[in-house]
This record gives C-alpha cells, structure tokens and sequence, in this order.
C-alpha cells in the first residue's frame, strides 16, 4: 500500500514551513514523497498570491499536470496555501481536473480530503479561517530531518492590512504561539541536529505585541540565544514599525544572533508611505537603521521594496532611490506593484504608464547591483566564520555554507564539517555567492 505524493512549494518560507507539515500528515497516511509528478498518486502545490504572476504560475502548473491525469485519471491533484485560501470554490470551478483545495488554516484537513478523493472521487474545499485556539492546537507536528538549518514559526497572520497587499486577506488575524512552546521546539530541533534556528512569522517582531501576558519578541530571542547547543539565530520578516530599542539592543549583546536583518521599507517616499498604511516615516526608519549600525557596526541589511505603487511620481520614487543609497542595503528585493483583489491599493488612481514604471525599476535594480556588489566585494580575502550545511550542488568534494550576512560560501571540504563553524577564506565573490577556501 505504498503511496506516492509529489509536493511543490511556492511563496515565502511560511509556506515552506506549511509544506514540512504537510509532509508529516501525507506521511501518516501511508505517502512518502517523490520527486516527480510522473511517479506519483496525489500531487499538490503549495502556492502564493501575493503578486499576480504569483498566481498564475498556479494555473500554469496545474495544465502541466493534466496531461499525466489525463493517461490515469485515479491521479489525485489538490491546491493549498495562499492562492487556494483566495479562490477557494472557485478553483474547482476554473480546474475540473482539480481534486481538493485546502486554505491556510486548513492543513489538518488534508488527510481526510485525500482520503475522500481516494475512496470515492469526491471533489472537496476547505478554506474556513480558523479561530486562535483551534490554530494555536495545530502548530505543527513536523517531519524528522537532519537538517544543520530550521525554520520556527513564532507568529502567524497579519493585522498591518498595508493597502497593496493580499496577505492579512489569505492568512488571517496575528497569533502569537506560547513562549514555552517555541523554546520547547527549539530545544527539540537541536537534539534532531539543528544548529541555526530562524524564527519566523509574517511580522515576526510584532510577537506578542497584542498580547502582553508572555514575553516580548527580545525577550524570547535571549531566551533561544540562551539553548545549548544552537549555535546560530536569525528571525524573518521584520516590520520597522515594531522594531523596538529593546530588540534593537540584541544585536549587540546576543551573541548567537546574525548579524543580518531584513527589514522591508516598501518606499522612500512619506506621501506613499502612507498611502501604502505602513504605519512609518521614512526618518522614523532611517533612525532605526542608525540605531543598529550603532548597536552592531557590521550588521548587513537586507529590505523589500516596491515601485510603481498607484500614483507614485518622479519625486517619490527620487525618495526611493535616495534612502536605498543611504542605507546601502547588502541586498533587496525589488517587485513592480501588481493589484491584488481586495485590497486598498487595488482601488486606487493610478496615473503613472506601464513604461515609466518599468524604467524606474531598471533604475533601481541598477543601483542596487552597483551597491550589493561594492558590499560582497569586500569579504574578498576576509577570513570568514561559515555555519557549514551541507554538500554543494556542484559536487565533486565542495560543501556549502552561510556567513553570519546570510550569504552563501562554497569551498572544498569534507562531509564531517557539517554542521560545524569553520573558517574561511573568500577568494571569489560571484553574484549571489562567494567562493572560498578553508583556513
Ligand atoms: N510582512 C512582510 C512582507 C510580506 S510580502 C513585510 O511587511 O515586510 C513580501 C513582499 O512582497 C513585501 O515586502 C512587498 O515588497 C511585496 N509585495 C506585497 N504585495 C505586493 C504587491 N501587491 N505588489 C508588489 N509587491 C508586493
Ligand atoms: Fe503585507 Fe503589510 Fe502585512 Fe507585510 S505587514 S504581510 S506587507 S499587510
Ligand atoms: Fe505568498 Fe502567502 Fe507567503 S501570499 S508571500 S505564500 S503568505
């Protein structure tokens, strides 16, 4: 009665996290996981909305399948995750082929949706949010894996509702998981192997901020700094709104922390600021930005932004490209706005052509090239402390590791050094990695 699934993973690693708890209840049904859907019995994306070429890569994806579903029809096709949470119904709709759709808050469905799908070709949805005790209940069991690397989710949700964005829609209201629990998954992770944890949530230091009963987010980093045996603690996704002095601090006092955080300021712009409803300044972010480099000299930033917001003209986007040169971001991410369904933004004027809006983009992907390379540039011939994780993908005798900036070092060296932090000496920095060799 061996079954076979095949799992894709779309979006941000809440869903990557999502995905290793899907694989646990698969898991416990009687599926283990291959890599191809040719081979398989039941496949399922795992997806993203939250930019429109997100979502049609869905559709894109599931007529890849149709073709094998088409020579057995028994295959059994199912969409989770965000795009899932959106369209729900709908989705059985679009995609007759289509067997199960299962939202955010619906995981612990999945095995009696396949189970439906198997025993009688019923075609099921489940997409209703959750309240926070019965979310609370379901964190995740998830898979063993001898991984150097693991994610923990601290929070989940979104209530900031910034006007572009389609995530407080998909994912529902904030909840913070008890302290107790995630130190507790912490330690548990580490006996299985783990060395660096990166604690996660869509606001990950908005923890606990609706709730002070526990403890607050920079409390709860010292308290994971303080577990033996880790050796490295990063956290993802900051807002600046709820960067505070106190977490601030732990740059400089928390020895186990990276000194890496990616802190997503969206637009250099006041005016847009606002329209976007981020809840910050653009000083108010460049004072927190001061304020690390202060507690943490060497720290390394990396941020989100996005061009093109409705309305945003030559002078916001000027605001821009100004605070990007002034913070000099070790890397960002740069999206072209793109409308979602349900939100503010979607609703609002927008007077700027598609061509402008392109042209700024290439502007600032261009700065930003001149100035993530000028960063990375400078480890060359730096002795480098690497958390070393695994093989390369290149082979032949190469590992792969991370500096504290989260950036990939590939040097020749041996199976045994996993999982330890070793030394190295960068004698090449290529785009996104470096290449190194062990002192
Ligand atoms: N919670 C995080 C971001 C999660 S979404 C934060 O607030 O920083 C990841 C990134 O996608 C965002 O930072 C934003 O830059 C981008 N994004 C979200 N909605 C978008 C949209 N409608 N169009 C373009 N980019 C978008
Ligand atoms: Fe989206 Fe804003 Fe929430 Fe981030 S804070 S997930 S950008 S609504
Ligand atoms: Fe995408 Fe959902 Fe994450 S929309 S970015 S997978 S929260």
């Amino acid at each position: 009665m061996n079954k076979a699934f095949y799992l894709e993973t779309f979006g941000c690693q809440m869903n990557v996290v999502d995905s290793e708890q899907i694989v646990a209840l698969l898991n416990d049904i009687g599926y283990s996981q291959v890599d191809s859907a040719e081979q398989a019995d039941l496949v399922l994306l795992n997806t993203c909305s939250v930019r429109d070429k997100a979502e049609r890569k869905v559709y894109g994806h599931l007529g890849r399948f149709k073709p094998i579903k088409d020579k057995r029809p028994e295959l059994i096709i199912g969409v989770g995750g965000c795009v899932a949470q959106q369209e729900g119904e709908k989705m059985l709709e679009k995609v007759p082929y289509l067997n199960l759709v299962f939202g955010t808050h619906n995981i612990h469905c999945l095995p009696e949706l396949v189970q439906q799908a198997e025993q009688s070709r019923q075609r099921g949805c489940e997409t209703d949010f959750q309240d926070r005790e019965t979310r609370l209940n379901l964190f995740p069991e998830r898979t063993f894996q001898e991984t150097v690397t693991r994610f923990v989710t601290v929070m989940q949700g979104c209530d900031n509702f910034c006007s572009y964005c389609i995530v407080p829609h998909v994912r529902g209201r904030e909840i913070s998981r008890p302290s107790q629990e995630i130190i507790a998954e912490v330690q548990g992770l580490v006996a299985q192997g783990a060395r660096e944890i990166t604690l996660l949530g869509q606001n990950v230091n908005s923890y606990n901020m609706k709730d002070d009963e526990d403890v607050s987010f920079a409390q709860l980093l010292r308290q994971v700094n303080a577990i033996d045996g880790l050796q490295r603690l990063r956290f993802a996704t900051s807002h600046p709104k709820d960067l505070t002095d106190e977490l601030i601090d732990c740059f400089g006092s928390l020895d186990k922390l990276c000194k890496h955080i990616h802190l997503p300021f969206q637009s250099g712009s006041d005016r847009i600021l606002k329209l976007m409803n981020r809840g910050y300044t653009r000083d108010e972010y460049l004072d927190k930005v001061e304020r690390l480099k202060k507690v943490c000299p060497d720290v390394r930033l990396t941020t989100d932004v996005i061009v093109g917001f409705p309305g945003e003209n030559e002078d916001d986007f000027q605001a821009t490209l100004d605070l990007v040169e002034q913070v000099g971001y070790a890397d960002a991410f740069t999206f072209l706005y793109s409308p979602r369904v349900e939100t503010a933004a979607a609703k609002m004027v927008d007077d700027q052509s598609a061509m402008q809006k392109q042209q700024r983009f290439d502007r600032l992907l261009k700065l930003q090239q001149q100035t993530s390379a000028t960063i990375w540039q400078a480890d060359a011939g730096q002795e480098l402390s690497v958390l070393v994780e695994g093989e390369s993908r290149q082979g032949d005798g190469q590992m792969f590791g991370r500096t504290t900036w989260n950036r990939i070092v590939n040097f020749s060296g041996s199976i045994e050094l996993i999982g330890q932090i070793v030394t190295v000496r960068i004698t090449k920095v290529f785009r996104n990695s470096h290449l190194g060799e062990l002192v």
